[in-house]
């Protein structure tokens, strides 16, 4: 091995020395910043997507058995001129909307003689209290094209407590 050889091969290591503590110092460490405790943590670790606060429509759902368990009906009965415009309680009295007599526990869209827009008649289902109360919650979500033109309950314990009263008119 001659000096130029020996030269070159430490000239190299040293350069490689170099460029590994130039990454250190100025590359990786300010990434890192000492946490309030002494740990260290990534710099950009706030700015992760998994540690930012769940989107509002991935809030826990709503237990509408448990609030319509609990729920007043005559708290819905006093709501109930809300619907009174154009709903009757009677059975088999339709208006602008279908009679809600014996309403809870009756296959979607099935009063005789009432006219109802394809989105209704071709729903399916029942009307168990919950899917009454999410109905109730916000009309044209749980039955896109309705013509039922009722903009939704803003609180869930109301819509509760309105099912409570429907449950009533059996
Ligand atoms: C502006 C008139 C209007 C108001 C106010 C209204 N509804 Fe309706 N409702 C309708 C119409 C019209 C339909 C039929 C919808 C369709 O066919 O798409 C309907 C359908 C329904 C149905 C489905 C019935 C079935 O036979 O499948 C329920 C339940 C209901 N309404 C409950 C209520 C309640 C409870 C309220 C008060 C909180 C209310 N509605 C307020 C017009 C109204």
């Amino acid at each position: 091995m001659d000096t130029m050889e020996t030269t070159k091969i430490v000239a190299g290591i040293c350069g490689a020395l170099l460029v590994f503590l130039g990454v250190k110092y100025f590359i990786a460490e300010p990434l890192y910043r000492s946490g309030e405790h002494g740990e260290t943590q990534l710099a950009w670790s706030l700015e992760l997507p998994e540690q930012a606060p769940a989107p509002a429509e991935e809030k826990a759902p709503v237990d509408f058995a448990a609030l319509i368990a609990a729920a007043d009906p005559a708290k819905g009965e006093a709501e109930f001129r809300k619907c009174a415009t154009c709903h009757k309680t009677e059975a088999g009295a339709n208006a602008t909307g279908p009679t809600l007599h014996a309403v809870v526990g009756r296959p979607v869209g099935s009063v005789p003689g009432f006219n109802y827009s394809s989105a209704m008649a071709g729903h399916g289902g029942e009307w168990t209290p919950e899917a009454l109360a999410q109905f109730l919650m916000n009309p044209k979500k749980y039955v896109p094209g309705t013509k039922m033109s009722f903009a939704g309950f803003k609180k869930p314990e109301e819509a509760a407590a309105m099912v409570a009263y429907l449950a009533t008119l059996k």
